[in-house]
């Protein structure tokens, strides 16, 4: 590859050419079929699946998961999801392309669950093994000018998932039509290669699709500012291989960061001869990173711990068919929480969830596997590693580099390979890979057998090594960690039910109570794991602990775990919030430490027990305040403080004891309040022991209306936007009724559309896609969409057993 000096010029006038030269198709509309004879109308992104009905037998299993420990085959039923995503999947479109002369034709899917067969006018177009993947095919010779007909068969096997996958085009396709000669996004990398003082140093590297020694050719890079004025621009000739690379000095640059998210438009465009060809735009953000012994993780060259959570790709009650607002959602839901960085466990992300994450500001490491040669499941990515694992890495390398918040890549989790020499080779191998393709990046993989994987070298190959669980071993694996750091790549597991509330308060190994629920007084978790003030020590205490990635930020579909043997959980448990997106109290517990702009003071359990007179009741508070006093009812209850003092030098596994003690850091607790109707009320105090701050809480009434709370009240016109309408029940005084269980039911009219519903509830088999449901912990989630007019929506609730109605305008600009 030769190398052009790139010539700098500040360019005063504003972009000439803006001419058409590219066509990009988004794919929505197809028809689908489960069986190729009766066929639907279906929007892509779509996941078959999430309409269920949900049912047992769907997805039953007879195994021992081995990851936890189990040695006994049992009947695991949910552990998918026991919704119906295994078998065949057909989808078919029809697209009219006019003029195919001189053009390039690519299919580019997101991601397609899965084993796509693609077919162009009954001709095979290509194939894909791995459904989290995105991946282009090369269409040009099957299309034809006037009506095409696109075909994708998808496949999904028994047993091939440890969790819900979902099932079919569940991200977006889209068609390209480019000049014959034309820019490759793909082979189009943008990278800050430094930041200084006032100024930064941009790397520009391009390659061109359907070059054949063509001369004349060259490649003009501009930088534009946010108003759309050009910034810098630098010009370079096409060398022999059909590249141009070069450099950008930016001035001022304002850096990416998830707090300050700027963003820069890179303009790439393609003269034969003075002649405009082609151009493509790419974001960028100008930041650099850095993971060393001394500075652990640096981003722009300030230390920071990386407050993180794991996220499966599933958006709950919408499944896996990708939505940006949904995206959206979560983002400023864990922003607030104070997190700063998403782990897309275990596999890629789609590019709607990075151009989201870019934009909003939240660092990513982007997973790849969950397995490798030697199977977790009967039937997964196992089939397909030697085969695919390095197009597969290429892919997901070269189709997300450019984005900023992508801060480190993971080339697997829990990798059984991790005590073998066989397991470090293929770990330098696809590091090595990684770097090719991206040398700007770290690899890292999350390791759960630390002793194995220290002993077989596997750990030391990666550049950043990350281990789930058993902080207790941390101290032990730096002894043979020479680089001087280590990432909790997965932490917690602490298992809760919103708003269930377990008595008598235990702390334990999660057990398994009768109704499927675990407790939301945050005091269990599994056996491998712990509850989330072990990670918040080791991430304090520890210097050379980098940051922490929670399992995880929401529930998911699939893997009910306490319950993996009970029948109907079908969802999980770790979730900080809940399937619906609800917070969890553990959602406070983590906003209390990581959340520094804004203060906390979350009292649980509810006050609302009228079986629970006279009857111990313990009062937690979760708060950035050191100091605390509770009253009830007036009366006062005692002041606690947090045990500031309390170090764990030794740590072992949580226990009952340790587990406590260790909480003591984090949590003000009441453990002896004997409950009475009324009032709880929390007075917090400054580290001066000034009153500052207070909450209360109230015993609720009757039920006398139905609270609609929506996260948003306008929506885009685009047919896809979504609100989340939280509903609940309150009573004469507002006071929402914590335990409700009413049935309530939704109708959407004007110009928008009743998505989706849902409660949050692990053991919950009401449709997502019926406009009725239980509220649970006395709340639920009503998802609603914008049609493509501009209008009203008008959504009306109603619990008809309390004869209640209430309803809610949205507006679609
Ligand atoms: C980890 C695993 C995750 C999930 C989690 C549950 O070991 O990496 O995928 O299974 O346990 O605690």
């Amino acid at each position: 590859m030769k190398y052009f000096l790139f010539i700098v010029v500040l360019l005063m006038m504003p972009m000439a050419g803006s001419a058409q030269l590219r066509t990009e198709y988004n794919l929505k509309n197809w028809m689908f079929s489960r069986d190729s004879i009766t066929w639907e109308q279906v929007r892509v992104p779509h996941d078959w699946a999430i309409s269920g009905p949900f049912d047992k037998k769907w997805d039953l299993q007879m195994v021992a998961i081995e990851q936890n420990n189990e040695t006994q085959r049992t009947e695991k039923s949910g552990r998918s999801g026991a919704l119906p995503w295994i078998g065949e999947g057909f989808y078919s479109t029809n697209i009219n392309i006019d003029n195919i002369d001189g053009k390039h034709a690519t299919l580019v899917f997101d991601g397609a669950m899965a084993e796509p067969t693609v077919t162009v006018n009954g001709q095979q177009a290509g194939y894909w093994a791995y459904g989290y993947n995105t991946f282009r095919l090369d269409v040009t010779p099957l299309l034809r000018a006037g009506d095409n007909r696109i075909d994708v068969h998808l496949k999904n096997l028994e047993e091939s998932s440890r969790w819900y996958p979902g099932a079919g085009l569940y991200r977006p396709v889209k068609l390209v039509m480019s000049p014959k000669i034309s820019i490759d996004p793909w082979g189009t990398f943008v990278r800050t290669l430094s930041v200084g003082e006032d100024i930064a140093k941009i790397a520009v590297d391009t390659r061109l699709q359907g070059f054949q020694g063509q001369e004349g050719l060259a490649m003009e890079v501009s930088i534009m500012q946010p108003n759309g004025s050009i910034e810098r621009a630098c010009h370079a000739s096409v060398d022999s291989e059909g590249e141009a690379n070069g450099e950008i000095t930016l001035h001022h640059p304002r850096l990416w960061t998830p707090e300050t998210p700027n963003r820069y438009k890179v303009i790439t465009k393609l003269y034969d001869r003075g002649r405009l060809v082609d151009s493509i735009m790419t974001y960028t953000g100008v930041r650099t990173i850095s993971v060393d012994s001394v500075h652990g993780f640096r981003l722009n060259g300030v230390s920071r711990k990386i407050k993180g959570v794991c996220l499966h790709h599933d958006l709950g009650p919408l499944g896996t068919a990708t939505n940006k607002a949904a995206l959206i959602r979560q983002v400023r839901q864990l922003k607030d929480m104070g997190a700063d960085a998403i782990r897309t466990s275990h596999n890629m992300p789609s590019q709607m969830q990075m151009e989201v994450y870019d934009s909003l500001g939240m660092m990513v490491m982007a997973e790849s596997f969950d397995t490798w040669i030697y199977p977790k499941v009967k039937n997964g990515y196992a089939r397909f590693f030697k085969e695919w694992s390095e197009r597969d890495i290429t892919n997901l390398v070269i189709a997300n580099r450019n984005h900023p918040s992508l801060i480190m890549w993971s080339i697997g989790n829990e990798i059984p390979e991790q005590g073998s020499e066989e397991g470090r080779d293929i770990s330098k191998r696809l590091q090595d890979l990684c770097h090719r393709l991206d040398p700007t990046r770290p690899v890292t993989q999350g390791m759960d057998r630390a002793e194995s994987a220290l002993k077989s070298g596997f750990a030391q190959v990666m550049d950043v090594p990350g281990f789930n669980y058993r902080v207790y071993k941390y101290d032990r694996n730096m002894k043979s960690l020479t680089k001087g750091f280590l990432l909790g790549a997965e932490t917690a597991s602490t298992v809760s039910s919103r708003g269930v509330y377990k008595f008598p308060v235990t702390w334990q190994v999660a057990k398994e109570y009768t109704d499927g629920q675990c407790s939301s007084y945050d005091t269990e978790w599994c056996s491998w794991s712990n509850l989330p003030e072990e990670d918040f020590m080791a991430q304090e205490d520890k210097p050379y602990t980098i940051g922490q990635f929670v399992w995880t930020g929401y529930d998911y579909l699939g893997e009910p775990t306490p319950y993996d043997n009970y029948w109907p959980s079908r969802s999980s448990y770790f979730g900080i919030m809940d399937l619906a997106g609800l917070p969890k109290d553990r959602y406070w517990l983590y906003r209390s430490v990581w959340n520094h702009e804004s203060h906390t003071l979350h009292i649980l359990p509810h006050w609302t027990w009228p079986d629970r007179i006279g009857k111990l009741t313990p009062v937690f508070v979760y708060t950035d305040y050191p100091e605390a006093e509770l009253f009830l009812n007036g009366k006062s209850l005692g002041r606690r403080h947090k045990a500031n003092g309390l170090k764990v030098d030794d740590q072992k596994p949580s226990t009952r004891d340790v587990a406590k003690q260790r909480a003591l850091r984090y949590r003000l607790m009441w453990d002896d309040v004997l409950y009475e109707p009324g009032e709880l009320r929390v007075v917090a105090f400054d580290s001066n022991g000034v009153a500052a701050d207070s909450n209360t809480i109230y015993t609720a009434g009757k039920a006398q209306s139905i609270k609609l709370e929506t996260d948003r009240s306008t929506l885009f016109a685009n047919g896809e936007d979504l609100a989340f309408i939280t509903v609940s029940l309150v009573d004469a005084k507002g006071i929402e009724l914590p335990t409700a269980t009413n049935s309530i039911s939704v109708k959407v009219s004007g110009n928008g559309r009743f998505r989706a519903i849902c409660n949050g509830d692990a053991t919950s088999l009401e449709s997502f896609v019926k406009p009725e449901m239980h509220l649970f912990s006395g709340k639920l989630v009503v998802i609603v969409e914008s049609a493509k007019t501009v209008g009203d929506i008008l959504v009306e609730v109603t619990d008809k057993k309390l004869g209640l109605s209430k309803s809610l305008t949205l507006q679609v600009k």
